[in-house]
């Protein structure tokens, strides 16, 4: 289970893509670069890009800036949308969906946003009959009480999960630990547009066809037949998305197509992602990231991209409409964002999220707020993202905290001081979503142990390479 090492050549090319200290993660399969764009199967992308300042998103077009200052300053911008891709042989191994919502699926309930305590979903794992297997002989490594599980601990306040890619499932220990610590997950690439979107297909056709390939497949029938719920993640996003998608015929070198028909696509995509996910999971998608880091950190306000270049602000909203009309009514929808906190000076992300929450809210748009939470021990502080929590919660929406993980140096001062900001964050968490003063439904780290996370250099997550429990576990669990 060690980590891979990095090579001298990977080395001299991340430094190239401006990702400096990319982390190699372990992972079977292909590895494709997001600009890439999906080859064969319609696989996950599944890019290695540690050492990110916190809370930064690398996914896209390789420009994050290098930072090894935690500090506000460090925060970075992606930029831009992901390259044109080539055209996508079918494989044999990913049908198109079903284009038709079951006429049983309730339509959106019109009314206002869940308010705790009464409307906030209760996370239990539904009975399947399957008792979670202990993977683990936990040591109370801090002389702190013993627990046994994530899940269970947090059980009646909020779901706890964490993403998962389709390699987790081929090793029988790791499948244990997630049965037993969480009862929620998240794709970690297997359900993103470059995912699902078949470029071949779409030239084809003539039309926005989705395709769900063996891989995506494969995780949501583990998590049907085990009983987890699920977040969707993600439909529409800058990133891992692909280029032609925006395009005149789906070509890659063709021009970007025309409002409307950008519209047109947006529906359809949505559509047919939704009504498949109604359809084949019933009641097992509890909440989806309709819209993936749309603002800047800066002053800018919008990012730009070709959602933004076509469709021009609004298409946040028009997202979120399409998303609502096709959504059944147990499916929360989130927008979702990175350093989501920070506010001062010109970089007021937290009070542009809240004027978009408010927005849509006026149409009964958005149940929630999701933040990702690429933390590092030394940023932001505790106090600052707890607060970040209950200033969203204050709108009248839920907030989830979906990607959780927090870097720190790879060495036992360093997850010392990890677990101890872990339990900063956790202690006021758990105080406040118990009483009432935040709307906390979900938590989801991002990755089940150190060597499976995007940032793996740098150790961020609460099991460590052999899968034990790490400080920053027992600091979670908060017994
Ligand atoms: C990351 C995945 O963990 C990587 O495997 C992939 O190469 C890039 O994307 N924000 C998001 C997630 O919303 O989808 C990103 O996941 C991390 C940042």
């Amino acid at each position: 289970m060690g980590k891979s090492k990095r090579t001298l050549g990977l080395l001299a090319l991340c430094f190239l893509l401006g990702f400096c200290g990319c982390a190699d993660k372990q992972e079977t399969g292909s590895e494709t670069h997001p600009e890439a764009g999906v080859t064969g199967e319609a696989g996950a992308t599944h890019t290695p890009a540690g050492n990110v300042s916190p809370e930064q998103s690398p996914t896209a077009g390789g420009t994050a800036e290098p930072s090894g200052a935690a500090a506000p300053t460090g925060t970075t911008e992606p930029s831009g949308a992901a390259a044109p891709t080539g055209t996508t042989e079918p494989t044999g191994t990913a049908a198109p969906i079903a284009t038709q919502k079951p006429t049983a699926t309730p339509k959106p309930a019109v009314t206002a946003a869940p308010q705790k305590p009464t409307e906030t979903p209760k996370p239990s794992r539904p009975t399947t009959g399957q008792t979670p297997t202990s993977a683990l002989t936990l040591t109370p490594t801090q002389g702190v009480k013993l627990g046994t599980s994530l899940y269970k601990r947090y059980e009646g306040y909020f779901y706890f999960g964490t993403c998962v890619s389709a390699s987790y499932l081929n090793n029988s220990k790791v499948t244990e630990l997630l049965l037993e610590q969480f009862n929620s997950i998240t794709c970690e690439n297997e359900m993103k547009p470059d995912a699902l979107l078949n470029q071949y297909q779409c030239q084809s056709q003539g039309k926005v066809v989705v395709t769900v390939p063996s891989n995506t497949k494969k995780i949501l029938d583990w998590a049907k037949k085990n009983g987890l719920k699920v977040r969707g993640h993600v439909l529409v996003w800058y990133s891992q998305t692909p280029d032609w998608f925006f395009r005149e015929g789906f070509r890659s070198d063709g021009a970007l197509v025309s409002r409307e028909e950008m519209l047109s696509r947006m529906e359809s995509y949505i559509k047919q992602v939704l009504n498949y996910c109604d359809t084949n999971y019933p009641g097992m998608f509890y909440a989806w990231d309709v819209v993936n880091e749309a603002f800047t950190d800066d002053g800018t306000g919008y990012r730009d991209c070709n959602w933004y270049k076509i469709l021009g602000e609004d298409y946040i909203t028009e997202a979120f409409r399409f998303a609502r009309k096709y959504a059944s009514s147990g499916t929360k929808l989130f927008y979702n964002d990175f350093n989501t906190y920070i506010n001062y000076s010109d970089k007021i992300k937290t009070t542009r999220i809240c004027n978009l929450v408010k927005e849509l809210k006026k149409e009964n748009l958005i149940d929630g707020v999701g933040m990702q939470a690429h933390l590092d021990v030394s940023y932001p502080s505790a106090d600052d993202f707890v607060k970040t929590v209950t200033t969203f919660s204050n709108l009248g929406v839920e907030v989830q905290i979906t990607e959780l993980d927090v870097t720190t140096t790879a060495s036992a001062a360093g997850w010392k001081q990890q677990g101890e900001y872990l339990d900063r964050i956790f202690s006021a968490l758990e105080k406040n979503d118990r009483t009432g003063v935040c709307n906390l439904t979900s938590v989801s780290v991002w990755g089940i142990a150190d060597s499976y996370s995007w940032r793996a250099s740098q150790d961020p997550l609460l099991f460590d390479d052999n899968l034990k429990p790490k400080a920053a576990y027992y600091s979670v669990l908060q017994q």
